[in-house]
Formats: structure tokens, C-alpha cells, sequence
């Protein structure tokens, strides 16, 4: 949030927003001025302020991502260095997004709510968080006659924001709206060049019934995949738009409980 120091007695630009800087010897003594970063520092609050992030979740950053404790898995460690070189490497004519894949724990949301809290606070990109479940309910309720908000209401931001975090791929009860809705909004975002990080506790394993996938019959006995919640289509699609993330190990907050990491 803007806070009144900030913008209204900052000591560089008295407020203005531009700060004078010292002309170069062998130029005129006319004055010139830059941006001031208080300007900048404020612009970035706001596109953190409208991410939509939930409260549980906004204190996850990448510098407090800790991979040094007792039985860390190895992939972890790769993981957190993959996920800040993609932060500092973003480009945003290049649309590659992440598909980070793990049980539940082991810092899946964390590392991409790190990756954006980064990208708006020092690159000033535009980010957008959301869950998988509250995103197709957002859009479901618009279609209620008495709510205000349309369809493109809720999903314009959605298409529009530089970066997507999509949480929790697959925990919806897939059925034919829901991958329609799905691939509107993954395939949009792919063709307009727009990244995309999205999260899933689903295994990254084919559909039942898919070319080497288990039988239907079999499948019953099987735990569910990211194939049989998304689809195949989707899936194989998923593996051209995103770099994948694995992510290994026993949920973090059943192993530090009581311990001082939160
Ligand atoms: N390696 C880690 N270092 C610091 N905090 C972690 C780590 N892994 C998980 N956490 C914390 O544990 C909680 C659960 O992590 P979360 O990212 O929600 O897991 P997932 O999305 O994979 O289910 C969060 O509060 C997160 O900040
Ligand atoms: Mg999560
Ligand atoms: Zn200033």
C-alpha cells in the first residue's frame, strides 16, 4: 500500500515522483530528473495488493525457502534454484510456464507464490493468483442470474495478467465443462505468449485408458492421475506449454510441526 511517507514527504523527490539528477560535467546546469523509485516501490505494492493471494500463503517467498534441514529431498533443492532462475530469467515475450508436481507439503505453492511475489516487487510484472477449485467456482457463479459479475468479468484478468499461478491443477471433479473451461484458459494464455505456473498433487502419469496407460478395469485400483483429472489432451499439452518441477519428499509442516520453520 502506498503509505503517506512514501508519497508525500519522500526526502529524493519531495513527493513529485521525479528526482533531480546531477548533470554530467561538460553538459548545461539545466536540471534533469528520473523516475523516483518511491513512485516505483508504490506501483509494484499495488500489483502485489491485486494478486489475489491468499492470507496463508503471503508469506512465502524464494529466499525463505530452505532446503537445509534433516532428510531434505534432493529434488527440492533443484526445485527452489529452477524456480528463482525462472524468476530472474523472465521474459515476457517467451510464454514457457511451469508445471510444478508434488504430494501435498512439499512447498509446491510456496515456490510459485515466490516466484511472483518476486516478479511484481522487482520486475513489475502483473500477477495473478489463483486456486484451481475458487477459479472454476468464480466462473460458475457468474453464470447465476442474480450475481452482477459475467464470465468475461471474471476471466479477462485471467487471460489478460502476464503471469498466472493456477494452484491445485486437477482438484476439481473433472467433467466436460471443466476441461473446456480449463483449456479456454490454458491455451489462451499459450497462444497470446502469457506464462502460466501451475501446481498439481496429481501424478504427471497418462489417463486410464489412454495409448500405455493401465485399462479402465485396472485404473479402479490405482490412485487417480493428472491424466484421468485433466485429460490426456490437456496433459500432453501441458508438456509443450510448461518446464516440469518435481517435487519429492514428506509434507513440511508434518515434519517441522513444533519446530521453528513456519
Ligand atoms: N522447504 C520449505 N521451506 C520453508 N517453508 C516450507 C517449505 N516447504 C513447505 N513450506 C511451508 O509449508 C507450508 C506448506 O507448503 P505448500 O507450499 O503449501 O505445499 P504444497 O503446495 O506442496 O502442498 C507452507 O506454509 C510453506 O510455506
Ligand atoms: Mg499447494
Ligand atoms: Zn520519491
Amino acid at each position: 500500500m502506498l503509505s503517506k511517507t512514501q508519497v508525500e514527504v519522500c526526502r529524493l523527490c519531495a513527493g513529485t515522483g521525479w528526482r533531480p539528477i546531477a548533470a554530467r560535467s561538460g553538459e548545461h546546469q539545466e536540471r534533469r530528473v528520473t523516475r523516483c523509485d518511491c513512485r516505483l516501490q508504490a506501483r509494484n505494492q499495488s500489483l502485489l495488493a491485486a494478486a489475489n493471494i491468499p492470507r496463508r500463503y503471503e508469506h512465502c517467498e524464494l529466499a525463505s525457502y530452505t532446503t537445509d534441514f534433516p532428510g531434505a529431498h534432493p529434488s527440492l533443492a533443484f526445485a527452489h534454484l529452477t524456480a528463482s532462475k525462472f524468476a530472474q530469467e523472465y521474459d515476457p515475450r517467451d510464454g514457457t510456464g511451469l508445471l510444478i508436481i508434488g504430494k501435498i507439503g512439499t512447498g509446491k505453492t510456496h515456490l510459485a507464490v515466490g516466484i511472483i511475489k518476486d516478479l511484481m516487487l522487482n520486475q513489475g510484472i502483473s500477477c495473478l493468483f489463483y486456486d484451481y477449485r475458487e477459479l472454476l467456482k468464480a466462473i460458475q457463479n457468474s453464470y447465476n442470474a442474480t450475481v452482477q459479475t459475467t464470465e468475461l468479468d471474471v476471466l479477462r484478468p485471467v487471460f489478460e495478467t502476464d503471469v498466472l499461478v493456477l494452484d491445485e491443477l486437477g482438484a476439481v471433479k473433472p467433467t466436460e465443462w471443466v476441461w473446456d473451461t480449463v483449456s479456454l484458459i490454458l491455451n489462451t494464455r499459450y497462444n497470446d505468449n502469457r506464462t502460466t505456473i501451475i501446481t498439481t498433487n496429481f501424478e504427471d502419469q497418462p489417463a486410464a485408458g489412454a495409448n500405455g496407460a493401465v485399462s479402465i478395469a485396472r485404473a479402479a485400483t490405482r490412485a487417480e492421475t493428472l491424466g484421468d483429472r485433466i485429460g490426456e489432451r490437456m496433459r500432453s499439452r501441458l508438456h509443450e506449454m510448461c518446464r516440469i518441477i518435481k517435487m519429492e519428499g514428506e509434507d513440511f509442516r508434518q515434519k517441522f510441526r513444533s519446530a521453528s520453520f513456519r
